[in-house]
């Protein structure tokens, strides 16, 4: 099976560039802010999975109860012979338990910005699924990526777990589900969505005692100094990830712990003791506020699954 990886969009550029086009304008701002893309690259990755089995990470073991719960009626809603089109596809774990429920899945287009930790994890599920057509993609969904239609035209179902909409602002969500619609041609997509609840338990899911969050933050500063020859000390900033109730979400900051400068390109830019830098948003919504949300991005949402404590939901949303 060719599991050979397809490049589309500006990802074809390559990435050292945009990381660093980024870090030049979010740092000059106030306050600075660094976008949540580049936590992933293979190292970033590999963090992202570790929080996931962390024990105040509720939101990986939660959807993925859900997923394994219902699996035959989502794979019924899908219906046979789909493409199944995963947006931010990381680890590709969840969607083996669609692939197990489906009845003879067509194919399978896992796109994902992490381009070497995408090739490692599509070996491996080629090796279990040898017979699925497997079309992995290199690229940053949120561009127009017009992934090719398979010859004779299957159905085509999104999947897009793991709250990752959560980490828009809302009128940017609104965008991209409507860009997904568009590349659904038709098709339903499958969202996971994280919802609010306790701030006591977003806090502690956010800033686990083993302190994975907070090493996957800084990894945006170890990967500056190894792409771009940055001279972040990363020692010299603090993991900081309020839940903000007003806005219903968490935010996450490095915090500058003294006076420092780092340089890139010729440029210097300066920190200030206690200056925070945004690095993430994770919008928290209800199961009432995600369905509105998807009414105006052009789907009729259809079922909606959500666990006993109401922790998380799965929404299927047909295309309009
Ligand atoms: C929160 S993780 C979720 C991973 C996986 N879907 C899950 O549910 O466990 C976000 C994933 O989306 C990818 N990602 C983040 N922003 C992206 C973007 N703009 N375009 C493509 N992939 C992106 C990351 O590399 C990462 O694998």
């Amino acid at each position: 099976m060719d599991t050979s990886l397809a490049r589309l969009g500006r990802g074809t550029s390559p990435q050292q560039d945009t990381f660093a086009d980024n870090l030049l304008v979010g740092l000059a701002k106030a306050p600075k802010e660094i976008a949540c893309k580049y936590f992933y690259d293979e190292t970033g990755s590999r963090l992202f999975d570790d929080i996931c089995a962390l024990p105040e990470y509720y939101q990986t073991r939660t959807e993925t109860m859900l997923l394994t719960r219902h699996a035959r009626e989502i794979a019924a809603l899908m219906g046979e012979q789909v493409e199944i089109l995963e947006y931010g596809a990381g680890s590709l774990r969840k969607v083996r338990i669609l692939l197990d429920a489906l009845e003879a899945p067509r194919a399978y287009t896992p796109v994902d910005i992490s381009g070497d930790y995408l090739a490692q994890v599509v070996r491996d599920l080629a090796a279990d699924y040898p017979a699925l057509g497997l079309r992995p993609v290199i690229g940053d969904f949120t561009e127009t990526l017009d992934i090719p239609a398979l010859p004779d035209h299957p159905r085509r179902a999104g999947f897009f777990p793991g709250s990752t909409i959560g980490n828009f602002r809302p009128d940017a969500a609104l965008a991209l589900l409507r860009r997904m619609r568009a590349g659904l041609n038709g098709g339903g997509l499958l969202i996971g969505v994280d919802l609010v609840k306790d701030p006591a338990r977003l806090h502690a899911a956010y800033n686990d005692a083993a302190g994975v969050t907070a090493l996957f933050n800084k990894n945006l500063l170890v990967r500056a100094n190894r792409e771009l020859g940055m001279d972040f000390d990363p020692a010299a900033f603090a993991h900081y990830a309020p839940y903000n109730a007003g806005a219903q979400r968490v935010e996450m900051y490095l915090v500058s712990l003294k006076r420092q400068r780092v340089r890139l390109r010729g440029r210097e830019f300066e920190f200030a003791q206690g200056e925070p830098v945004h690095t993430e948003d994770s919008h928290k919504y209800t199961i009432e506020s995600f369905r509105e949300m998807a009414c105006r991005a052009g789907f009729n949402p259809r079922a909606v699954w959500t666990d006993e404590d109401r922790l998380f939901s799965v929404h299927w949303l047909e295309s309009r």
